[in-house]
């Protein structure tokens, strides 16, 4: 069966087709994954505008779905059901996709299948490795969101815990933003590190210990909280009267991504010991970044623990991973009425 998945949670518009294998192993295949990127647009104003992303949207979409199924050589009848992300997300940028597809579902006679955007973000995992040794911790760490998720049985997604405040990706937008070096700050931060010093500023490390008043189901101790970093940075960079030099500026990248990558690494293997994780994986926007990648290699195979990353191009958002999500549910037995309703806070 070939599913087609809309993902238009943020600012990518993105159609993709994916197929089932018959291999249980390996269970899901890409016919086409095509991506409409916003970020020229929103580059110039520091940060994702959900206005111009949801109008943006508008304008794609149609053409992105077509060039989705031309890529697949797919038809709509080949289909047996349509996939979107029903959020979380922004508002308007959800209602797009959503609306779209209970359009087209409709239209096409074909099932509609919600799925939650994190949910998507796991299954990469699973469409470019294969299915993981389970039970799973997996680290989800994008723009929006830091949680960690025992996956205990396949589709089955348990928070373990989130961040109380900032998202990784979303300090590194910060921290980027206040150095004067442009959106998205993930990459570009990424690629200075490499020369600067990591030792060279010293910064905080924010270790929880304590409950969320405002989650008291789980424990907080796995918690994760960025916003003090940022502060931190923010300090030093008051504190400096002159421009930075170049090197200074790798310095501080340097600094701010080893704290980064150690607080995430660490709480991951942390809650892989806790849940006895017989594999741990890394998905989201952030797991592009190369000394988590390496990290996390080098600490799974320190503790024999196999480590499940995405592709690059499967690290940021997709349709592609909304689909294998959706395929799961669709054999879970779990589709959705036509009445489904954009869902900004959506819970997994
Ligand atoms: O998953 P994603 O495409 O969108 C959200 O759902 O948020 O993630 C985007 C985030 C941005 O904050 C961006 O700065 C970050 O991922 N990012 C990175 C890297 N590439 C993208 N962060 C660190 N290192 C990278 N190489
Ligand atoms: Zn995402």
């Amino acid at each position: 069966m070939r599913i087609l998945g809309i993902e238009t949670s943020c600012d990518e518009t993105s159609a993709a087709v994916v197929e089932e294998t018959g291999d249980a192993a390996k269970p899901w295949a890409i016919r086409s994954n095509e991506v409409a990127s916003q970020v020229p647009i929103h580059r110039e104003w520091g940060g994702v505008v959900p206005e111009l992303a949801s109008r943006q949207h508008i304008r794609d979409i149609c053409g992105i779905v077509e060039r989705a199924l031309d890529e697949a050589d797919t038809r709509w009848s080949d289909l047996g059901a349509i996939a979107v992300t029903q959020g979380p997300g922004l508002v308007g940028s959800l209602l797009v996709g959503v609306s779209f597809a209970k359009a087209a579902a409709a239209a096409a006679n074909l099932p509609l299948v919600a799925v939650h955007h994190l949910a998507g973000h796991i299954e990469s995992l699973v469409l470019q490795n294969g299915e993981m040794p389970l039970p799973a911790v997996v680290l989800v760490v994008s723009g929006g969101h830091t949680s960690l998720y025992l996956v205990d049985r396949p589709g089955c997604y348990a928070l373990l815990s989130r961040t109380r405040d900032d998202a990784a990706g979303e300090a590194y937008d910060k921290v980027a933003k206040l150095l004067g070096l442009g959106y998205p700050g993930g990459p570009v931060i990424d690629r200075l590190a490499k020369q600067g010093n990591d030792r060279a500023v010293p910064l905080p490390t924010t270790r929880l210990t304590h409950a969320d008043r405002n989650a008291p189901q789980l424990k907080g101790d796995l918690d994760f909280s960025f916003s003090g970093l940022k502060t931190a940075v923010l300090r030093h960079v008051r504190a400096h009267p002159d421009p930075f030099t170049e090197s200074e500026i790798a310095d501080i990248a340097s600094s701010f991504q080893r704290i980064v990558v150690t607080v995430l690494i660490d709480r991951l293997f942390d809650a892989a010991r806790r849940y006895g994780a017989k594999s741990v994986g890394v998905a989201g926007g952030v797991s592009a970044n190369s000394r988590l990648r390496a990290e996390l290699h080098a600490k799974g195979e320190a503790r024999e623990t196999p480590t499940f990353l995405p592709s690059l191009k499967l690290s940021t958002d997709n349709a592609a991973m909304i689909a294998a999500a959706g395929l799961r549910k669709f054999r879970a037995g779990v589709t959705s009425p036509l009445d489904i309703n954009a869902d900004a806070a959506l819970a997994l």
